[in-house]
């Protein structure tokens, strides 16, 4: 069993999602007409605080895995044509340069091997001023040993620092009023501008 799996999944993960990191995405300063969701997972989670806390009313949710689209489809059906659900890898969006005004990230990116291709994904598809919503867990968090024994990730998780530096060096500025560390450096959340 992968403890991981079961966790996403829940309604417990849904709650804590829209309630607590949702709304401190929106109380940083995340905003989009247009947005992506990547990694959607099986609830639609970023989609819906897209729609429902971050302004959005045109969004495509993206995952890499065929069940979770047609769950997420399935658990989205209330918001109507404002969302879509797509099967597409992070590191490759069947979107167009420059295309978006939001990204939302929640626990994607230490689930993508080649993370930083993703990072890298998100400035490309989003206009300039646009913005990458993110929650994530870090290595610190990720590479527990007790966690690993129970869980599927890929190997060398980034740290808090290492997350920072890609978002920099992909073409974001992370002012630190709009990024969270908590549980010692474990979970952040943030909003990144692109340049
Ligand atoms: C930890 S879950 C997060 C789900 C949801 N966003 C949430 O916060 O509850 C990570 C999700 O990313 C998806 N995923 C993993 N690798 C991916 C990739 N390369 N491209 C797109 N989605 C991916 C997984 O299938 C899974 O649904």
């Amino acid at each position: 069993m992968d403890a991981n799996r079961v966790w996403v999944d829940s309604r417990l993960r849904f709650r804590i999602g829209l309630g607590v990191e949702g709304r401190v995405l929106s109380e940083l300063g995340a905003r989009g007409t247009t947005a992506l969701d990547v990694g959607t997972g099986r609830r639609g989670l970023g989609a819906r605080v897209a729609v429902t806390r971050l302004g959005a009313d045109d969004v495509r949710a993206f995952d890499l895995h065929q069940a979770s689209v047609e769950s997420s489809r399935r658990a989205l059906a209330d918001l109507g044509d404002r969302v879509r659900v797509e099967r597409a890898d992070a590191t490759a969006l069947p979107v167009a340069d420059d295309a978006v005004d939001l990204v939302v990230s929640l626990h994607t990116l230490h689930h993508v091997v080649d993370w930083p291709a993703a990072v890298a994904e998100y400035a490309r598809v989003l206009r300039p001023g646009g913005q990458l919503a993110y929650a994530e867990m870090t290595a610190r968090f990720v590479d527990n040993p007790v966690l690993r024994a129970v869980s599927r990730h890929p190997a060398d998780r980034f740290t808090e620092d290492e997350l920072l530096a890609a978002l920099e060096g992909a073409g974001f500025d992370v002012p630190a009023r709009r990024h969270r560390s908590r549980a010692g450096g474990c979970w952040l959340l943030g909003v990144a501008t692109r340049r």
